[in-house]
């Protein structure tokens, strides 16, 4: 069962099954100096607000997400791709699948996603795929001293992010201040 778009013949991206738990918990620990567990994995894929897709090149599994889906906001909870497939779009696949998700009339405009302040690569990827750090959690993680960075991708992230020119705005009409 094919839930998105495809990339080539035999790729897909379909819904995470437990048989894909030991492919995705290899790449974790491979991406990962503190990566989620077989219980923490299994604990995400019984909770029904949290969805998980698995990016798939014929049988092996190269990618994963896990997300949680709310009326107002998507929390990209894990995103993993298989050291030797990086750099060829799967990452940015999953993302795009999420802001398809988004719902731009509605309340649900944004994708908030927490990474770990150690986690450079992570950053990189999320500023290319749109992303800003909106703010620093300290303290955010049990297992060290590491602080969250919590990047947000918005809808309505022009008028958001945009130095507003507040002048002009009084001059065109109703003050802003
Ligand atoms: C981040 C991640 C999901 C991206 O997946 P991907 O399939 O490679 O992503 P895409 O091909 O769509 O996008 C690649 C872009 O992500 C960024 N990126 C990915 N890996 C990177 C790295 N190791 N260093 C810096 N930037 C990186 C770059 O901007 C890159 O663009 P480029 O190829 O033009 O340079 C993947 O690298 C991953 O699973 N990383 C594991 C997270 C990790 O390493 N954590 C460290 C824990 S401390």
């Amino acid at each position: 069962m094919g839930c998105t778009k495809k990339i080539n013949e035999n790729e897909d991206i379909l819904w995470t099954r437990r048989s894909y738990l030991d492919e995705i918990e290899r790449i974790e620990n491979e991406n990962n100096s503190f990566p989620w567990n077989r219980e923490e994995f299994i604990k995400n894929l019984r909770d029904s607000d949290i969805i998980s897709t698995s990016y798939l090149i014929g049988e092996d599994v190269v990618g994963y997400s896990f997300f949680g889906l709310y009326n107002d906001r998507i929390e990209l909870l894990n995103l993993g791709v298989d050291k030797r497939f990086w750099g060829r779009g799967i990452g940015g696949h999953f993302i795009g699948i999420l802001k398809d998700t988004l719902l731009p009339l509605r309340q649900r405009k944004k994708i908030e996603a927490i990474v770990r302040e150690g986690d450079l690569p992570m950053q990189v990827f999320l500023r290319g795929q749109e992303f800003k750090a909106v703010e620093i959690l300290e303290n955010w993680y049990d297992n060290n001293f590491e602080d969250g960075y919590l990047f947000e991708f918005r809808t309505d992230a022009k008028r958001m992010y945009l130095p507003k020119n507040r002048i002009s705005e009084h001059l065109n009409g109703t003050p802003i201040w």
